[in-house]
């Protein structure tokens, strides 16, 4: 057994792990290092996904990246240090995780159980959580959810209905989940009026600042999977007639003002976003030609107006949400937003390893986003370095309290490897 340690690239800002596990790999399981990964064995066909890799100012050091994922174990909105423990488990060293949705307002909620972080205590319990993500050398990203129609009555301050782009709701006969964790249908949401849109935008500037103060190295802007970005910006739940409805313009209005705003706030270089353009979750949709148009045009508007946007990270097709996986492989993709794009660009959705190294050894992405597999592997960027195999997902306790199924997934037995990030 022989310990594996080099000397490599300094990582931006980002400082490194104080006291890394010892790993220690069978000899049989080496077959190539890889320079930007000092210490981590990396067999020679994952060799793209362990390069290095510029995401605003952080320099990644491998391209296996931990999906944003809601695990409603956070009562009364407070982030709790179980949640440092499951974060410290993920990270590596030039890892990036992006959180959980983290709701940015009381009208933003609509899930048991998740982290806020719109007022001082939310910011102060988050400071642990992302402390034990630097002290292991990780990247640390901050999604900012608010989830307009998706919520209850019950989430609201007064009983109000929840608001959205337009009085549609959510019609695919899924259900939302009270505080009490009671299913109810979706009630009917209440059209934003235009003058509340500024304080809107606000919401999400503020919780900018909040995330960057609560030791956040960045924010990604929830842009996604039928949340209140995506119910302005997809063309069946925004019926609007105003300056925020109609062209592919006005719906994306709200979109680029947040963004806009937010990087005015924190900097271009620490904001990211996720958008899902064939999205079928939470009944929020564009017909193909008109996703495909609509996301050329965006890709464009966004290198013109924000050039140094840290990532676009977009949902594979194949994907519904968090819990539906379509069948195979959709005969459509991202290529064209890939190729229209000019920031750094993420992929979530499916991946398995071999379509992660073919996703980033094509071009067609930057990096690749994993959900449910980091969910049950949390030493996954070294099982995929070694083609070690993968622990399986239990998806009954994905967002169930405690900390089956969160902190107890275990790591790769220790005589045949080790930790090295
Ligand atoms: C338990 C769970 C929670 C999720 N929570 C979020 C979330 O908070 N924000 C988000 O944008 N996507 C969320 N997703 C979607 C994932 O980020 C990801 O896109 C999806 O799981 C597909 O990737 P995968 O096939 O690698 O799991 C969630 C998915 C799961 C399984």
């Amino acid at each position: 057994m022989k310990q594996l340690q080099a000397a490599g690239p300094q990582m931006g800002s980002v400082k490194p792990a104080s006291s890394a596990r010892q790993i220690l790999v069978s000899r049989s399981a080496i077959a190539s290092r890889v320079a930007a990964n000092p210490g981590l064995t990396v067999k020679e066909d994952a060799a793209p996904l362990f390069t290095s890799f510029k995401i605003g100012k952080y320099e990644l050091q491998h391209r296996v990246i931990m999906a944003p994922l809601t695990r409603c174990r956070a009562p009364n909105n407070l982030p709790v240090p179980d949640m440092a423990t499951y974060y410290a488990q993920r990270a590596s060293l030039g890892g990036l995780i992006i959180s959980e949705g983290t709701v940015i307002s009381e009208q933003a909620r609509g899930y048991p159980n998740t982290p806020g972080i719109w007022t001082a205590e939310q910011v102060a319990a988050w400071q642990p959580v992302t402390q034990a993500v630097r002290d292991r050398g990780g990247v640390f990203f901050c999604q900012l959810w608010h989830v307009g129609r998706a919520s209850h009555p019950d989430y609201q301050l007064g009983g109000a209905a929840p608001v959205s782009a337009s009085a549609v709701p959510v019609g695919d006969g899924s259900v939302v989940f009270t505080p009490r964790s009671e299913a109810c249908p979706f009630p009917t949401p209440r059209a934003l009026q235009l003058d509340e849109i500024p304080g809107l935008v606000q919401q999400f500037v503020d919780a900018a600042r909040n995330a960057i103060a609560a030791g956040f190295h960045g924010v990604e802007v929830h842009a996604a999977n039928g949340y209140i970005i995506d119910q302005f910006w997809k063309d069946n739940t925004n019926l609007r007639t105003d300056a925020y409805g109609g062209s592919t313009a006005n719906k994306a209005r709200l979109m680029l003002q947040v963004l806009e705003a937010v990087a005015a706030a924190v900097g271009e270089e620490h904001v990211g976003v996720r958008l899902c353009p064939y999205n079928v979750w939470m009944d929020a949709t564009d017909g193909i030609d008109a996703a495909v148009d609509k996301n050329v045009w965006l890709m464009q508007e966004l290198q013109q107006r924000l050039p140094d946007l840290t990532y676009v990270h977009m949902v594979e097709p194949r994907v519904a949400g968090g819990n539906v996986e379509l069948e195979g492989e959709v005969g459509h993709s991202l290529a064209p937003f890939r190729q229209a794009c000019g920031s750094p660009f993420l992929v979530a959705g499916g991946h398995s390893r071999a379509s992660a190294i073919a996703a980033v050894s094509s071009g067609q992405a930057g990096g690749v986003v994993f959900g449910r597999f980091f969910v049950a592997n949390p030493d996954l960027p070294r099982r995929l370095a070694l083609d070690a195999p993968l622990n399986p997902y239990n998806r009954d306790t994905f967002y169930t309290p405690g900390l089956e199924g969160y902190t107890d997934y275990p790591f790769l037995n220790e005589q045949q490897v080790v930790v090295s990030f």
